[in-house]
């Protein structure tokens, strides 16, 4: 296990270049398996939650060719398994899109509950009433989720609160159903866009990703394609608040800016300078920034997995603001860290009111999940002295290369090993 050591204090300073979006491709991998055939996938993120999709249908029967370190090729056609045991499916939420793809393949799947970060209570009752509408038979049994339907028939699906997980598996079982499936209410977030792309590139009839009104005529066969994954919209806004809040001037390069308006919007109400270019964002900021409230929404709202990282911003603003979470119950574990750095934040149930500090001060953190973690280091950039953030593997799940690009940018960073804690009392006898 590691840890990282950041010295804050640096502006982030130049350019970096953005990776392939992980809420994309942790869709696009499984959806794979509907193809029967070979897909080559471009702009893939070297992340852990990418390997670990992978090592998942790697053991299910899938080859898998690397072409180069961002390109894979995946042959689903031999596929042995509609199973997929808790060893595989914990430690990734995604691992559910497996049960939309498997039924959408085979007509019946078997899938470990899934794992992920903790935000409270992470039901699944919409994707199982989105099964149920398409003709599947859903039971739960000793942490195991089967589905199984003899034909999966088109039909509506009415979303009782816009999910992400729900609208995708949703279209990952009717592309092949039989005849024409609604989603109403349907998530409207990029990669849900990205995902009806690549199975349109497939072959399947899928139209009115990016409305909540998705509309999926089932067809008899996908085939193989080729497709490249779009750049990760949080991964950009990461960096665009942390240059933002370290006083600093970076272009965000490989992005699509219209994804990032809600980010843009919140840093330019706090003072940042943010100009947009075709496929790349620069942001600059000089001096302190002030106070904006936020309410994190589904998309075109401010994103949930931007909220730690603009609390880290706002906690050293001019000025009180208030967070509103409106679609994680448990979104705030993270504040107790920064507090540690002397940061004033009360929660009260999905409210966070930031008082803005002149500083933070260095202190011993934990990443308590994946943005939380991305918050951390920028907690750390921009506290006075060094900073250690332990759990960082949660990092490693959704930024790549995080140490190599921020110190291209000018943060003093550095990955070491956390020593072993002491075991062995004859050690020290
Ligand atoms: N919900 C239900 N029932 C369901 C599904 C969802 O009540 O059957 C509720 C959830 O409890 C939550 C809300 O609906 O309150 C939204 O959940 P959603 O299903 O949209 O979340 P998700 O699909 O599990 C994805 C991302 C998360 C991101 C959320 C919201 C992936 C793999 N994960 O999760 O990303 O926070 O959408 O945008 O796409 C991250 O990348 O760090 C991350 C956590």
């Amino acid at each position: 296990m590691d840890k990282f050591i950041i010295r804050g204090g640096n502006k982030l300073q130049g350019e970096v270049e953005i990776s392939g979006a992980k809420n994309a491709v942790v869709a696009i991998i499984p959806a794979t398996i509907l193809a029967q055939d070979v897909c080559r996938i471009e702009n893939i993120p070297n992340i852990s939650d990418v390997s670990i999709m992978i090592r998942i249908l790697y053991q299910m029967g899938a080859q898998i060719k690397y072409i180069n370190p961002h390109t894979l090729e995946i042959d689903t056609r031999n596929i042995v398994s509609s199973t997929v045991p808790h060893d595989l499916t914990k430690h990734l939420r995604a691992s559910y899109y497996l049960l939309g793809a498997l039924l959408g393949r085979y007509g019946h799947a078997k899938v470990a509950m899934p794992g992920g970060c903790d935000f409270g209570v992470r039901p699944i009752d919409q994707h199982i009433k989105g099964f149920e509408a398409l003709g599947a038979e859903v039971t739960i049994d000793n942490a195991m989720v089967n589905a199984c339907a003899d034909t999966l028939l088109g039909s509506p699906v009415y979303l009782d609160m816009v999910s992400v997980g729900a609208t995708i598996n949703v279209m990952l079982a009717a592309v092949k159903a039989k005849g024409l499936t609604i989603i109403e209410n349907a998530a409207k977030e990029p990669h849900i866009v990205d995902l009806a792309n690549f199975l349109n590139c497939m072959g399947a009839d899928v139209r009115g990703a990016g409305t909540d009104v998705i509309k999926i005529r089932g067809v008899e066969e996908l085939h193989g394609c080729s497709y490249s994954i779009i750049p990760d919209q949080i991964e950009a806004g990461t960096y665009m608040v942390a240059a933002a809040a370290t006083g600093g001037d970076v272009l965000i390069k490989n992005v699509i800016p219209k994804h990032l308006e809600s980010i843009s919007a919140k840093l330019i109400e706090c003072g940042a300078d943010v100009t947009e270019y075709d496929e790349a964002i620069r942001v600059k900021s000089n001096g302190r920034l002030s106070k904006c409230n936020v309410k994190t929404m589904p998309h075109p709202g401010f994103p949930t997995d931007m909220q730690p990282q603009m609390a880290v911003l706002l906690s050293i603003a001019e000025g009180t603001s208030i967070i509103s979470e409106s679609v994680w119950d448990n979104r705030y574990r993270y504040v107790e860290q920064l507090i540690r750095m002397g940061a004033k934040i009360q929660v009260d149930g999905k409210v966070a009111v930031v008082e803005g500090v002149e500083k933070l001060m260095a202190a011993p953190i934990k990443a308590t999940d994946l943005r939380a973690g991305a918050a951390m280091l920028i907690a750390g950039m921009v506290a006075d002295g060094e900073t250690e953030i332990e759990d960082i593997e949660f990092i490693d799940r959704g930024y790549e290369d995080v140490v190599d690009k921020l110190l291209a940018l000018g943060a003093d960073i550095r990955r070491v090993p956390v020593e072993k804690p002491f075991t062995d009392a004859k050690q020290v006898l």
